[in-house]
């Protein structure tokens, strides 16, 4: 089966991940310091900290704006569950928003439509990574938190997604362009909200015991003794994903020119499929993640179940929020996104694909409708 999403992680990522067993320190730890300080440099990111997952970073980004209570948030429908489970695990509540049909990315001119008194922030995401045109959005004034979970090496008029906002989440999850098996991380423009951050995801306690007594004159301190500075849950990230994440990050550009390399096999070969439509490329002066490839096209249920019977793998991400009667805003009408969910499908891209994967992907594409 070819799949549509896969990471790669080689020799390097194993020696770690044993030298990190071995060493008996599986928890969080220093290896955690040397990844943020490591993606930071490489990312050029303000402030950086590692959790435990790019839901969690979600929570925590909306948690750090400390919005009134019940306040609302503009989400795009389009989008990972993840982002609407945040606002309301944070006390407020998701207002989804349409996306662009071309991009599908949200765009101001849909956030503008839901905004109301209530409103007192706005989640974008990086869709696919190809970065949303944040000028306009950072225009209307509001809070704006970045989901990047798709735009690991994003950038937008040369600066990085996820810092262009107030606070920006990443994902670093097992299908994810770098990969950690499960975690995620938080950058931020105030370096002050990333040390809070490294405090909560410690049940908001901060240093922990032994920091605090290691780093005492003469050890006099109760070490036992914990000043809780706020109450949170703990988003602990681990030694152990942190040294995958390591080796991750010198082999990250590699990755990047194959998904490259696939994304561009694609655009040229899939261009003249009638009726298929590709999606577009970063505009002149952005980067494009590369992280899924996603296509509109006619008759979309039964290419999936044609492409699946020939044991290729698609799916579509995302099925729109709004629909969901969770979230009571199925009577709300988003038509870029109910087209979306009628027309879209993501195609396998990622590092694991070899030449002959993607042909036989465009080749069964172009048969089906031939
Ligand atoms: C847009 C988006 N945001 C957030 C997340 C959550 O990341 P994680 O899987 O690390 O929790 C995902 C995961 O797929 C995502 O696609």
């Amino acid at each position: 089966m070819i799949s549509v999403f896969g990471s790669l992680v080689g020799d390097e990522e194993i020696a770690n991940v044993v030298a990190c067993m071995k060493s008996q320190w599986m928890g969080f730890g220093k290896q955690v310091d040397q990844f943020e300080q490591k993606y930071q440099t490489k990312y050029q990111l303000p402030s950086f900290a590692m959790v435990d997952s790019g839901s969690n970073a979600l929570f925590m980004a909306v948690s750090l704006l400390d919005l009134p209570p019940g306040s609302e948030v503009i989400v795009p429908s389009y989008t990972w569950v993840s982002c609407a489970q945040a606002v309301i695990l944070a006390g407020h509540k998701p207002i989804f928003c349409d996306v662009d049909l071309c991009t599908m990315n949200v765009r101001a001119e849909d956030i503008k439509a839901r905004v109301t008194e209530k409103t007192a922030a706005v989640m974008v995401v990086h869709y696919a990574g190809l970065a949303v045109d944040m000028e306009p959005i950072l225009a209307l004034g509001y809070p704006v938190i970045e989901d990047a979970a798709h735009a690991i090496d994003s950038t937008y008029r040369g600066q990085p997604c996820g810092a262009i906002g107030d606070v920006g989440i990443f994902s670093f999850d097992a299908v994810k362009n770098l990969t950690v098996g499960e975690g995620g991380g938080i950058a931020a423009k105030d370096p002050a909200l990333i040390e809070r951050a490294k405090v909560m995801r410690y049940c908001g306690i901060g240093k922990s015991g032994f920091d605090a007594a290691v780093s005492s004159a003469g050890g006099k301190t109760r070490w036992w003794e914990y000043n809780i500075k706020e109450p949170f849950i703990k988003m602990l990230p681990t030694n152990m994903a942190a040294n995958i994440g390591l080796a991750q990050l010198d082999r990250i550009d590699a990755l990047q020119a194959r998904r490259k390399e696939i994304w561009e096999s694609y655009q040229r070969d899939l261009a003249g499929v009638p009726g298929l439509i590709t999606p577009p490329d970063a505009p002149a002066g952005d980067r494009h993640s590369y992280f899924t490839y996603c296509i509109r096209v006619h008759r979309r249920d039964e290419l999936a179940h044609y492409l699946l019977d020939n044991q290729i793998y698609t799916t579509l991400r995302y099925h729109p929020l709004h629909l969901n009667p969770l979230y009571e805003q199925t009577d709300v009408r988003l038509p870029n996104c109910e087209q979306l969910n009628a027309d879209a499908l993501s195609i396998p891209i990622h590092p694991r694909l070899s030449e002959s994967d993607v042909d036989k992907v465009v080749a069964f594409i172009k048969k089906f409708y031939a």
